[in-house]
């Protein structure tokens, strides 16, 4: 398996490719007024939706709710449920090239859902989850020609969670994240990316802002689209 430590410095075009992007995080409701979630803020996603329309793609962007505004040039489709999320990626996966899947989308979500407000009382409460569709895994029955990108946020053991995911959920490419350094995760402006492909081939970059992982990630994909055209 070759292991490369590098950075690149090209930005390839992305004219006439149409790229589906997800970013933030989902809401998942226990009543009409609480919901569980997590502080993804989906910089990671928004910077990749921007650079992908400065490059010349069509883009559309589906989010969870954050602070940042849409892209200029990208059409945005707003969600907050991890069901509502995949709604939107099912529809429109089909007449994009690639997904891009930064979105940190809930595991699970309440069994029940409860009307209006749920009042508290002396008693324990006890929560039910059930697991949400796995968005990428779902998709990729059509996968087609069509190029899946995953995100893995890790805690320990970074490179084996990744690489099993980038399998399971039959991926084109996986960045993997280990959240536990200090500058990479959720709310922060930087990122330290690893790229793994289908081949195994695995490339470690340092800690830089969102904007230029967006960019890298963005060579590479751009890369995998001259290789298939080539062979
Ligand atoms: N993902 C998805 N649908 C879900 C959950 C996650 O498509 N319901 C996507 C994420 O957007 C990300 C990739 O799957 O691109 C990996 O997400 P991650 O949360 O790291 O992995 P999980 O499969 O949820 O596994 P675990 O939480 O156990 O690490």
């Amino acid at each position: 398996m070759e292991r490369v430590v590098q950075c690149l410095a090209a930005k390839a075009s992305l004219t006439g490719k149409r790229i589906l992007v997800t970013a933030g995080p989902t809401r998942e409701y226990i009543d009409q007024l609480r919901f569980i979630s997590n502080p993804s803020s989906g910089k990671m996603g928004y910077a990749l939706a921007q650079e992908a329309q400065k490059r010349g793609a069509e883009v559309t962007l589906i989010s969870g709710p954050t602070n940042l505004s849409p892209p200029n040039g990208v059409h945005f489709i707003g969600v907050d449920t991890a069901q509502t999320m995949y709604k939107a990626a099912a529809k429109y996966f089909k007449a994009n090239d690639a997904l891009i899947m930064t979105a940190a989308v809930a595991d699970y979500t309440s069994a029940k859902q409860i009307k209006g407000k749920l009042k508290k009382g002396p008693q324990e409460l006890s929560l039910s989850l059930v697991p949400t569709t796995d968005i990428l895994t779902q998709v990729s029955r059509n996968k087609g020609n069509k190029l899946l990108i995953g995100f893995a946020a890790e805690v320990e053991q970074l490179l084996d969670n990744a690489k099993q995911k980038l399998k399971r959920k039959n991926l084109d490419l996986i960045i993997a994240n280990d959240v536990s350094q200090p500058g990479v995760g959720f709310e922060v402006d930087t990122n330290a990316i690893t790229i793994i492909d289908k081949a195994g081939q695995i490339e470690e970059y340092p800690l830089m802002s969102k904007q230029r992982a967006a960019q890298i990630i963005l060579d590479k994909i751009a890369y995998i689209w001259e290789q298939k055209n080539a062979g």
